[in-house]
């Protein structure tokens, strides 16, 4: 039965908020495939998997969504195959909640090959190099094949650090292609289309973006704040937040598409060969559970990232005090866990010193690091949404900063 906030008959899900602190909210979104709560992660599946972790695996740690690709997937098994082998949840046997993204983004960050025109994204086949149009309509029809809970629309993304007529040309272009989207989706009664709202970090370009969107409310269930994390400094990335939350519609799912691009990557990397010490326990400079809290703080509900796991596959574990470099000498003798705190499998079971051992040189060792890193991004969210739910959201919050934070920077 579709929620009395979501009138459209054309819409798959329903999204119900349960409890709230300030503009945070805990909610229960039922997609087709699964009932789930948010604020929630999402790992990332590239290839449908998500790197070291199987569908069993995930589901014992209690994803309630995980990411797919369009692009990779259209490459390799391809959509009319997985399509065939009766949609993605059955072909990778996941029973659960899955969203595409739509496609385009991937091509432009990662092949840096494409060119972005009115009538799609032309790119070089990363198979044969021959040139390839990946438009609005085909992005939503290879979604549409995949079959996942939720699907991504087309959008021109540019770098948030990109300033000047390409940023208003891209915000419009997205709204033009919505359109197309909408138009081009076939299974709404099964697959919930999401618009994502550009305009880099301009508020008045933000703020056109999102009225452009709203006059489309009536066919889209839920939005994505797109076109952030790619390097712009953390101020600048929650205030676009921020906006975005406050004029969104209160009874729509709120999903932050966080980029990790190469850049920002290798700087986490960078930064953690010279952490600051907390104890016995080499802390890295980046934060991106922190990045979660503010946004749940600030009324967002859904977020994806490889980080957990791409950071794991360097040695690096997340921990409440913020991470910890499994490779650095100290790590050889010692017998504690990854996180005394922990309840996963991995804390259960290994010691650092262990993982010391394995991690960067074994793929058992990328596997543990990663159950365990996806496992501490479940326990963030799963806290976030008690705390809110019990109404100690902000004792939640400071908790946590004093955790991350102790000396207070
Ligand atoms: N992933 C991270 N950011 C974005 C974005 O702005 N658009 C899309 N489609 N995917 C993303
Ligand atoms: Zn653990």
């Amino acid at each position: 039965m579709l929620s009395q906030h979501v009138d459209a008959a054309s819409m798959a899900l329903q999204f119900e908020v349960l409890a709230r602190s300030g503009r945070a909210r805990a909610s229960q979104l039922t997609l087709p495939h699964y009932e789930c709560a948010t604020p929630m992660f999402m790992p990332v599946g590239t290839q449908g998997s998500v790197k070291g972790l199987t569908s069993e695996q995930l589901a014992e740690l209690d994803c309630h969504v995980i990411l797919g690709n369009t692009y990779h997937l259209a490459n390799r098994p391809g959509s009319d195959l997985i399509d065939r082998m009766g949609g993605l949840h059955h072909f990778i046997n996941w029973k659960r909640g899955m969203l595409t993204d739509s496609g385009g983004f991937q091509m432009v960050s990662l092949l840096h090959l494409a060119d972005i025109t009115e009538e799609g994204v032309t790119f070089q086949s990363p198979v044969d190099g021959r040139p390839m149009l990946l438009t609005p309509e085909q992005s939503i029809r290879i979604q549409n094949e995949i079959g996942a809970d939720i699907i991504m629309a087309l959008d021109d993304v540019v770098s948030s650090l990109v300033t000047g007529p390409r940023i208003e040309e891209a915000m419009h272009r997205t709204l033009r292609w919505i359109d197309r989207c909408i138009e081009a989706h076939s299974r709404s009664n099964e697959q919930n289309l999401f618009g994502i709202i550009q305009g880099g970090l301009d508020p008045r370009l933000r703020d056109l973006c999102l009225k452009g969107m709203m006059e489309r409310d009536k066919d889209l269930p839920g939005y994505a704040i797109g076109g952030l994390a790619g390097g712009e400094d953390k101020a600048s990335f929650w205030r676009v937040v921020a906006q975005c939350t406050a004029a969104l519609p209160d009874n729509k799912p709120r999903y932050v598409m966080t980029v990790e691009t190469g850049l920002d990557g290798k700087l986490a990397e960078d930064f953690s060969l010279s952490p600051p010490s907390l104890g016995s326990a080499p802390m890295c400079a980046r934060r991106y559970p922190l990045d979660i809290v503010v946004c749940s703080a600030l009324g967002a509900d859904m977020y994806d990232c490889v980080y957990p796991t791409r950071t794991a596959r360097f040695g690096t574990a997340l921990v409440p005090e913020g991470t910890l470099r499994l490779k650095l000498a100290d790590m050889k003798h010692d017998m504690r866990p990854i996180d005394p705190t922990c309840a996963c499998m991995v804390c259960q079971k290994y010691t650092r010193a262990y993982l010391h051992a394995v991690v960067t040189k074994e793929p058992i060792g990328a596997y543990l690091v990663s159950y365990h890193n996806v496992a501490y991004m479940m326990r963030l969210t799963r806290d976030i949404r008690t705390a809110i739910t019990q109404q100690r959201f902000p004792q939640y919050v400071r908790d946590f900063l004093q955790c991350q934070f102790p000396k207070g920077d």
